[in-house]
């Protein structure tokens, strides 16, 4: 990038976008990858291309998708930037033209762009479903890529069925292979719904509805079980007024409560929602969730407010960290419950996707060791049945970073937590990245393997994992 980036924390250090794309076969192995090991390790986030408009926010960069792809304990690696609409405009007109969080900061005759592009900025996760490498940003369509080369295919509707954007969190019931997932401000810009979203394991859509909420809100996450599906509805607001008057189009604002939407899974019809009203903390990131006779028991990241965002009145929230929480859902009672069940700092939730949805032993998730630091240096695993949590350091948070771990199985077969943990470190002072493999039954031993980058893998969101054929 031969433009200076302004000064703002999230475009410099660990955050800091890389501009090339590369293409690498046989990385330098330390240890053994284990020979069980087959597929594909995905990484997104975002990857400013040019200097960003005003005041650059961490969920606007344009996405940039890293790929590992291990077989026979060897590794490559694969970058690209998702070639999104915005991306090829603004590649053309060699600036930032667009700000992907305000409309009424974009030059001029690029405001209607905005209000109308499908593709968005595929900066968030991904998911591998149907066959399809799915790359996921929450205001916009899915954007489908190659799974081994990343080159970019286009945006995604389910042969014109999907209407609406799609989450950065689908669900993936790994009983019946459905892919279940939401929009927020479904029916347009800042209007209070949720559009629920069902996928078969074939790809094909089945189901559409469309949910009014109590107000407009960011909603990250959601949580599906096998007979629930819930939307949190936590009081970061979006209020097209604010945007208009040049306050913060999304806000965070406790006065207006919080409720938890409880939706049948199956055959639940918009009046069949329930409204649980719990108060006004905040959860990026769910753990998992599971139902047992009417009781619903959800686990996430929960903050004391929303960290990131403002108030209405522009001004920054308080620093706040999130710790682990169980959520106890009584739907016979009509009750909620929500109990902090872990010591750690935490973020990046995930378990084995083998028990998503389903009564589950095993959770892992990243989280600091040290007060100071740009993200997070450790890997945690708490074990629900014993209670006991476990933790790996990758180095001093100051100059380590670490990103969302996802878990693979040994085998298809292999017992609930018997496999490996896959993430992507980073050493500062050398400017570079590599993937680490734990064993996630013993992640206090550290990594039974690396495969080095010579570069930087910029801090991003979310990954997942390809099985290979
Ligand atoms: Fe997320």
């Amino acid at each position: 990038m031969n433009q200076a980036l302004p000064d703002n924390p999230f475009l410099q250090g660990a955050f800091a976008p890389i501009d090339q794309e590369y293409a690498l076969d046989d990385l330098p192995i330390t240890g053994e990858v284990p020979d069980c090991l087959n597929g594909s390790f995905y990484r997104n986030g975002p990857n400013v291309q040019f200097p960003p408009r005003g005041d650059y926010h961490l969920f606007a960069g344009d996405g940039m998708t890293h790929a590992f792809h291990i077989a026979n304990g060897k590794v490559s690696y694969r970058n690209q930037w998702i070639k999104t609409a915005k991306f090829k405009l603004e590649k053309e007109l060699q600036r930032s033209a667009i700000d992907p969080m305000n409309p009424f900061n974009c030059e001029e005759e690029y405001m209607e762009f905005v209000l109308t592009d499908k593709d968005g900025l595929a900066n968030t996760a991904c998911v591998w479903h149907a066959g399809k490498l799915l790359i996921l940003e929450e205001g916009h369509r899915p954007f489908e890529v190659d799974p081994m080369t990343l080159d970019s295919i286009g945006s995604y509707d389910y042969e014109g069925k999907l209407t609406t954007a799609m989450t950065a969190h689908p669900k993936l019931d790994p009983v019946s292979g459905e892919l279940v997932f939401f929009a927020y401000m479904a029916s347009g810009p800042f209007e209070p719904d949720v559009a629920l979203h069902k996928v078969n394991k074939d790809g094909v859509l089945t189901e559409s509805i469309t949910i009014k909420t109590p107000y407009s809100a960011m909603v990250h996450d959601f949580v599906v079980t096998q007979n629930y599906v819930l939307f949190p509805i936590f009081p970061l607001t979006g209020s097209m007024d604010r945007a208009m008057q040049g306050q913060p189009p999304f806000a965070w604002e406790p006065e207006k409560g919080a409720s938890i939407g409880v939706l049948p899974r199956t055959g639940g019809k918009p009046e069949d929602i329930r409204w649980v009203e719990c108060d006004p903390f905040f959860v990026f990131h769910f753990m998992n969730g599971f139902d047992d006779n009417g009781k619903i028991f959800v686990d996430g990241c929960q903050f004391d407010h929303a960290p990131l965002f403002p108030t209405i009145d522009g001004n920054a929230t308080e620093d706040t960290e999130a710790v682990l929480n169980r959520w106890t859902i009584d739907m016979n009672a009509g009750t909620f419950s929500t109990t902090q069940i872990d010591d750690n700092r935490s973020e990046f939730p995930i378990t084995d996707p083998r028990y998503a949805t389903l009564a589950y032993r095993h959770g892992y998730y990243a989280s600091p060791d040290a007060p100071e630091g740009p993200m997070y240096n450790c890997l945690g695993h708490i074990d629900h049945e014993t209670g006991t949590t476990k933790k790996y350091s990758f180095g001093d948070r100051k100059i380590t970073v670490t990103s969302e771990p996802i878990f693979v199985p040994r085998s298809s077969g292999a017992a609930e937590g018997d496999g490996f943990l896959l993430s992507v470190a980073t050493d500062l002072p050398s400017n570079t990245s590599a993937l680490k493999i734990l064993d996630a039954q013993n992640i206090e031993a550290g990594p039974v393997a690396s495969a080095q980058l010579g570069h930087r893998v910029p801090v991003g969101f979310h990954g997942n994992w390809r099985p290979g054929t």
